[in-house]
């Protein structure tokens, strides 16, 4: 391990969060229904039976949660907005109360000197578009360009950064191909025109956003490095299959190199032009990370090309993932290589972990492990600084206990705890360890994570 890293100045500290995950409100101000409502209020999809119809009520405490940031010294928030205020029926004409609470959030932050970092879809599709298809129709990509429009005609001279979609793969495979997520389809390959329509609107959203702003441009992708468990040549194909389509299938076509072989939509799908309009240069790439996946080769008879298994040997999060922090150097070492001066920047847009943290009898939250966790991915960050990967900022997910999709309230993610039923925000111990670690960086002392003495790295097994 590095004993003292620093991080270039300028580095960008952030916390992120997304709108479903946090606001509430759901009915409020004239919101439509999204995808995530409909599933969540649908027997038997999250564990606890919980929705996100108050969630953090972020939308009536957003002024509480900035002075949370400024306490942290953040230079930067990355929220999403919520398609279904700004569109409730998903088309038409922008509701003016839907853009008025993202402005009310942009100034509370440009106030504090806090960088607005807007996510303009993090899997909150107006229930009215999936009704005619949703990602499955080539139009909601078109409907998609328009929305961003109209964000950006109100917001695009102070957001700092845009990005465009939040995950994709994860949308595709949680949402249309195996039904885990909103809006809960079952489709395993039959879902790929799902990437074609969001790599589609990403890069007319893209065009849209540049006619709007100077500001920079990003899409957020997940990245899971693989690890092949077995050494036969059905394990390696099988590695190399879900390495295309977790890591590849939504970077090569935005960097220019098409669709990886194998992952091509039909020409039915594919028309003239599109993969022109999906290469419109970006200015950053947003990576989140969270563990890397364990690979081999199928079972005879598998619908898919690959089996996935457990990672043996290192600790894990409440989640049950395995805790690898040099997975996140090897990750962006990996990007590096792969796309060369293809790849624009990098910042890392989530990185973080669920511990099941409670108050203990002082009414203190204590999360040695989210601290050991945080200090480990800023190593492995700093490795990849070292290595000559342009990493430009880190953004811990998430600023808040908020609502875990189909796990509900049941997993925290957040340096702030929050009480679900009395909306009680308690900072943790790590969000003091975050604070200093910001602050030391600012004064241009050392500027390492771990370095004050709180709880340290514990054994990272053969990780890092
Ligand atoms: C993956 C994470 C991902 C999450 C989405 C997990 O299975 O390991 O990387 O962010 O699913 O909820
Ligand atoms: C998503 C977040 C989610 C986090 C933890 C990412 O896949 O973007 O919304 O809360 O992982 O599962």
């Amino acid at each position: 391990m590095t004993s003292t890293p620093t991080f270039p100045a300028g580095f960008r500290w952030g916390v992120s969060t997304s709108a479903y995950q946090v606001e509430g409100a759901a009915g409020t101000d004239g919101r439509g229904p999204s995808v995530w409502d409909t599933f969540a209020h649908q027997t038997g999809r999250i564990v606890d039976d919980s929705t996100g119809d108050v969630a953090c009520d972020h939308y009536h405490r957003y002024a509480e949660d900035v002075a949370l940031m400024a306490g942290l010294g953040v230079s930067a928030y990355r929220f999403s907005v919520a398609w279904p205020r700004i569109q409730p029926p998903g088309s038409g004409p922008a509701s003016p109360r839907g853009l008025d609470f993202y402005d009310r959030l942009t100034d509370a932050l440009l106030t504090r000197g806090i960088d607005p970092v807007a996510t303009l879809y993090h899997w909150d599709l107006p229930q009215p578009l999936e009704d005619t298809g949703g990602w499955l129709n080539r139009d909601t990509a078109h409907r998609f360009a328009e929305y961003a429009d109209l964000v950006a005609a109100r917001l695009g001279d102070r957001v700092r950064l845009w990005i465009t979609l939040n995950e994709p793969f994860v949308h595709m495979s949680f949402g249309y191909g195996l039904g885990t997520h909103a809006p809960g389809r079952q489709l395993l390959f039959d879902a790929v025109p799902v990437a074609h329509h969001q790599l589609l609107g990403h890069g007319l959203a893209v065009a849209a956003l540049r006619a709007r702003t100077t500001s920079p441009v990003a899409l957020t992708n997940n990245y899971s490095p693989v690890r092949v468990l077995g050494d036969t040549d059905a394990d390696r194909a099988a590695g190399a299959a879900y390495d295309a389509l977790h890591n590849r299938l939504f970077t090569d076509p935005v960097l220019g190199l098409g669709y990886p072989p194998d992952l091509e939509p039909g020409p039915e799908v594919v028309r003239d032009g599109d993969l022109t309009t999906i290469a419109t240069p970006i200015d950053v790439l947003g990576v989140n990370y969270y563990n890397p996946t364990g690979v081999h080769a199928p079972e005879e008879g598998s619908p898919l090309p690959f089996a996935q298994a457990d990672l043996d040997g290192y600790p894990r999060t409440a989640f049950d993932w395995p805790v690898v922090p040099d997975g996140l150097r090897e990750l962006l070492v990996g990007l590096r290589d792969r796309y060369g001066d293809a790849l624009p920047p990098i910042e890392i847009t989530e990185s973080g972990c669920a511990y099941d943290d409670e108050p203990d009898a002082d009414g203190r939250v204590h999360d040695p492990e989210r601290i050991a966790y945080l200090d480990g991915h800023l190593r492995a960050v700093r490795a990849a600084i070292d290595e000559g990967v342009d990493v430009r900022g880190y953004f811990v997910w998430s600023l808040l206990d908020n609502w875990e999709w189909a796990e509900g309230f049941t997993k925290r993610f957040g340096l702030v705890h929050v009480d679900v039923d009395t909306q009680a925000r308690t900072p943790k111990s790590s969000y003091a360890w975050y604070r200093d670690l910001i602050a030391r960086s600012r004064e241009g002392g050392p500027r390492a994570p771990g370095l004050d003495g709180g709880p340290r790295a514990f054994g990272f097994g053969g990780g890092g």
